[in-house]
């Protein structure tokens, strides 16, 4: 089978769908082509590629494959490169219903990784976990590199330094890396989210976790979520976790918020009185700004200062580190492949399957996701 990697054209992304190891796995028994250039944003070169035994081809090449490998969605250019029954894997977006009708009328077989479902034997292509797990790291980093102050605690001749108060708001796979990595560099955490199992979770990593009591039954079930994500609370529910939260941040030197819902705006956590309330010189990274952000003065794709505290609105952050970002999501991508090629090396899609059914958003013209 021909199996094609071409570079992504999408303005910021600089991930690459397959590395020079998931290649040499794949080339022991398909043909890989790879267009030239595709690694270079996350310092594959193409020797790199050819050493791993693929064929450095141009976009139209690697758009013609039977199986094309992609990070983002294709664009009406990309779409245009590849011929009806092509099987498509990547990011997709399964809420982007215009581009999945656009991928069903151009006879595309399209598979959505993020609606990987979440169970064990699906772990190992789950790619919101893979990149959340980076973009939790990265905002620490950003936070700590706009951050006027130590993180850590420390004492010197010149005196003592207290260690930075981090507050994380969504304790999902993002939430987790960023308590673990703020922990690292010294600094005291407390954190929130309404998933009741997170609490023994932040805990566990030397974090202290922000209570907001259930008051009735109808709280404690949406809190439940389904199928690991979270649900929109109820509003009386919203408002107790935000004057907590109001009194927290007023201690918090940095803030760091994930919360997301899938397929809806992300909920607000840190209002403008909020920030208004915050010390001068706090930083707060918003890892939601492209689902609206958790903060309203969170702008995309900015650091901005407002009433005296500096936000953090990057956008897709585990894009900043492309090397290991491309590294996980391409292990993620050859564990999906193996699903949909059988034993005899053909591509068999077998509709019945939990995973498939999950991610398979268009086939034969139709579009799959309701
Ligand atoms: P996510 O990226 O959709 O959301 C981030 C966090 O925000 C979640 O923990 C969510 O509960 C929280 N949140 C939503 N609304 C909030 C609010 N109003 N206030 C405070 N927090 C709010 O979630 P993510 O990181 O993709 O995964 C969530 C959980 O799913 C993980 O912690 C894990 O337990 C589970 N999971 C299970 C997997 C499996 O079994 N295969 C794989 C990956 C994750």
């Amino acid at each position: 089978m021909r199996i094609g990697i071409p570079a992504e054209t999408r303005s910021g992304e600089t991930r690459v769908a397959a590395t020079p190891e998931t290649v040499k796995k794949l080339a022991a028994k398909h043909q890989i082509v790879v267009q030239s250039g595709a690694g270079m944003p996350a310092s594959v070169t193409d020797e790199a590629y050819a050493a791993a035994g693929a064929q450095i081809v141009s976009a139209a090449e690697a758009f013609a494959a039977e199986v094309v490998l992609k990070v983002r969605a294709p664009n009406a250019d990309e779409r245009g490169l590849m011929k009806a029954g092509t099987v498509v894997i990547g990011m997709l977006n399964p809420f982007d219903s215009e581009n999945i009708a656009a991928m069903a009328a151009a006879g595309l077989q399209a598979f959505a990784l993020e609606a990987v479902p979440r169970i064990t034997r699906a772990q190992s292509m789950d790619v919101l976990s893979s990149q959340a797990n980076i973009a939790g790291y990265k905002a620490v980093m950003m936070a700590a590199n706009t951050y006027q102050r130590f993180m850590p605690m420390l004492m010197t001749a010149a005196g003592t330094v207290k260690a930075a108060r981090v507050l994380i708001m969504g304790v999902g796979v993002a939430g987790l890396q960023a308590i673990a990595t703020a922990k690292r560099l010294g600094a005291v955490i407390e954190a929130s989210d309404v998933r009741p199992p997170v609490k023994e979770q932040v805990e566990s990593l030397g974090a202290k976790f922000i209570d907001v009591p259930f008051l009735t039954e109808e709280e404690k079930e949406i809190a439940k979520g389904v199928g690991g994500y979270a649900r929109p609370m109820p509003a009386d529910w919203m408002r107790r976790q935000a004057e907590l939260v109001h009194e927290r941040a007023k201690q918090a030197d940095i803030i760091i918020t994930t919360a997301l819902i899938p397929g809806r705006a992300a909920p607000t956590l840190i209002s403008e009185e909020t920030v208004k309330a915050m010390k001068p010189g706090s930083v707060i990274v918003d890892l939601a700004v492209s689902q609206g952000g958790n903060c309203p003065l969170s702008e995309l794709g900015k650091t901005v200062l407002k009433h005296g505290v500096y936000i953090v609105g990057e956008p897709d952050l585990a894009t900043l580190v492309a090397a290991d970002a491309s590294a996980l999501y391409a292990r993620n991508v050859l564990d999906f492949l193996k699903l949909i090629i059988d034993k005899e090396d053909k591509l068999v899609i077998d509709r019945e399957d939990e995973i498939i059914k999950a991610t398979l958003v268009c086939a034969g013209g139709d579009v799959l996701r309701k």
